[in-house]
């Protein structure tokens, strides 16, 4: 993951450089900052991680591998900001550093949010990326899927919803949330190794369903270092879901019965994983370090 997040630091750097693609007219400085400080210096990198992973089991890599997982990082990112924000989760500290509309303002906030919303998809299309047009394509409809309305956006909709109910969520709609707030990215993380790769049917499916199970035992996890997490090494605040009345697993089940249908979901990943043999290793760990992990 280390070295992965080495690639995916500089490639971002990169990207998000000071010189104005053909097509834009300038960069703005501020702006460009703002972007720069909410992708650049930190993260676990664990979406880019695991497209590349799943990518590799095929025999693919490069550069342009490389250039789809930053997509999806981008994408990550400004979730992240907007999520941060006042209106939303109103937290002051991310990855370790004051979040965006700290460093900066509520509206530079947004515009960064925006625009590496905007420019994953810049990225995620460019030739660059895949030389088949169709792959590109399958690859931008996924990611816009996995991100909005019914995706990332959707979920998280419903969990500021939930904040504000009478009565507390069932665990079903719980499930249902974070399968969107959370689960629909790590599930196109996995999916797009599989399209990138040329995957079989049974193939796609198969990490699919690892990057579904990955992505719900994720969002307990970071439910449960909210609880019992050290703020100081998860670089944010936490012991705040329950005074904001977050609809999480912890809350509904408790903390003992979120760890074990944690982990639970862990090892349902790997099961996923059983057609590739030898192959799915990392996979496998990655979903080991899901549920041990500390950040
Ligand atoms: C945090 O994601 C937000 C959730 C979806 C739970 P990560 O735990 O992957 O955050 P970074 O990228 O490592 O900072
Ligand atoms: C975040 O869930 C989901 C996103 C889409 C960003 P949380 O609100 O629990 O994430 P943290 O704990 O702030 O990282
Ligand atoms: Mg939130
Ligand atoms: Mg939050
Ligand atoms: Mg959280």
């Amino acid at each position: 993951m280390a070295a992965v997040a080495g690639d995916v630091e500089a490639e971002l750097d990169r990207l998000l450089g000071p010189d104005a693609l053909s097509g834009e007219t300038t960069r703005p400085p501020r702006l460009l900052a703002a972007m720069r400080h909410a992708a650049l210096g930190g993260g676990k990198r664990l979406r880019p991680f695991l497209l590349i992973e799943s990518a590799r089991l095929f025999g693919a890599g490069g550069a342009g591998v490389l250039r789809a997982a930053c997509a999806l990082e981008m994408v990550h990112c400004y979730s992240l900001v907007h999520d941060d924000l006042p209106a939303m989760d109103d937290d002051d500290l991310r990855r370790g550093q004051p979040t965006v509309h700290k460093a900066f303002d509520e509206a530079t906030a947004i515009l960064a949010g925006d625009a590496l919303l905007t420019y994953a998809f810049d990225v995620m299309g460019d030739i660059a990326t895949h030389a088949d047009a169709t792959v590109r394509a399958k690859l931008v409809v996924a990611l816009a899927r996995a991100s909005g309305l019914g995706g990332m956006a959707g979920g998280q909709m419903l969990d500021l919803e939930a904040e504000e109910a009478r009565e507390p969520h069932t665990r079903n709609a719980i499930e249902t949330l974070q399968a969107m707030k959370t689960g629909a990215l790590i599930r196109f993380a996995s999916e797009a190794g599989a399209i990138i790769g040329g995957a079989t049917g049974e193939q796609f499916k198969a990490l699919s369903e690892y990057g579904r199970t990955l992505g719900a035992a994720f969002q307990i996890a970071d439910d449960i270092l909210d609880a019992e997490g050290d703020a100081q090494k998860l670089g944010k605040a936490a012991a705040k879901d329950a005074d904001r009345n977050k609809a999480t697993l912890v809350a509904a089940l408790g903390l003992d019965e979120a760890k074990r249908l944690c982990n639970e979901l862990a090892a349902c990943a790997c099961d996923a994983l059983a057609s590739f043999g030898e192959g799915g290793e990392t996979l496998r760990a990655l979903a080991g370090f899901t549920v041990t992990r500390d950040h």
